[in-house]
């Protein structure tokens, strides 16, 4: 959705965005972790919030069911729904990198055109995909909140990976796959990537 209020003037603030970054002494960044639901999305990127606070990095962490209670509660799970979920998340995502922080988001942001249309929001290098590869069967099989058994049962409808379709990242920045190592493996990959790319010392 492209859409510009009339009459409404953009202002250029005191403190800009490369003084805020300056303050900070670290690179903002977007973490955009996607994956299906039980995938670990949630508990990974808490993981590297956790690792990157410790580092002395400032940090915020955007969760999809937190975010549903307030900001995004109107939205259900329809194609379209999903669509606006992930548009207002890139937004709030691209707002703090503006603040000169690096925010993770654990969304399962299905589809590929919406993932590109964030990073495409993000100066060059800034916006990070790590993709939390963990099969559907493998997902199903932790069921964490008992939502892929209502959806086989049909009490759940457009529920992702079983009637409803997960786009895969094709070249993700980080590619985990969480059925071969630990949440802390996993998290601390990120990390690395990170410092690799200079993002943080
Ligand atoms: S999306 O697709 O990015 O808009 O979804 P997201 O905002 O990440 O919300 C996913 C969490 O909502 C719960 N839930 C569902 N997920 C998928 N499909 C359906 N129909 C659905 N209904 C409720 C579920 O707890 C997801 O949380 P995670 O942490 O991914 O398991």
């Amino acid at each position: 959705m492209e859409q510009t209020s009339s009459n409404v003037k953009w202002h250029a603030h005191s403190v800009d965005h490369a003084q805020r970054v300056q303050m900070k002494g670290h690179q903002p960044a977007i973490l955009w972790f996607t994956g299906l639901s039980g995938s670990g999305k949630s508990t990974i990127a808490n993981a590297v919030d956790a690792l990157l606070h410790k580092h002395g990095c400032h940090t915020y962490l955007l969760d999809g069911d937190n975010v549903r209670h307030g900001l995004n509660g109107d939205l259900g799970f329809s194609d379209k729904d999903r669509v606006e979920n992930i548009r207002r998340i890139g937004e709030v995502a691209k707002l703090f990198v503006d603040a000169g922080l690096v925010v993770s988001t654990a969304f399962i942001s299905p589809f590929v055109a919406d993932r590109k249309m964030v990073r495409e929001m993000c100066q060059e290098g800034q916006f990070v995909e790590v993709f939390v590869d963990t099969p559907l069967d493998v997902c199903e099989s932790r069921d964490p909140k008992g939502l892929y058994k209502k959806a086989r049962k049909g009490e759940i409808r457009n529920f992702t990976g079983i009637d409803s379709a997960y786009e895969a990242p094709v070249q993700p920045e980080v590619h985990l796959k969480t059925a071969d190592q630990s949440i802390e493996a996993s998290a601390q990959h990120v990390v690395d990537f990170l410092v690799a790319q200079g993002l943080v010392t």
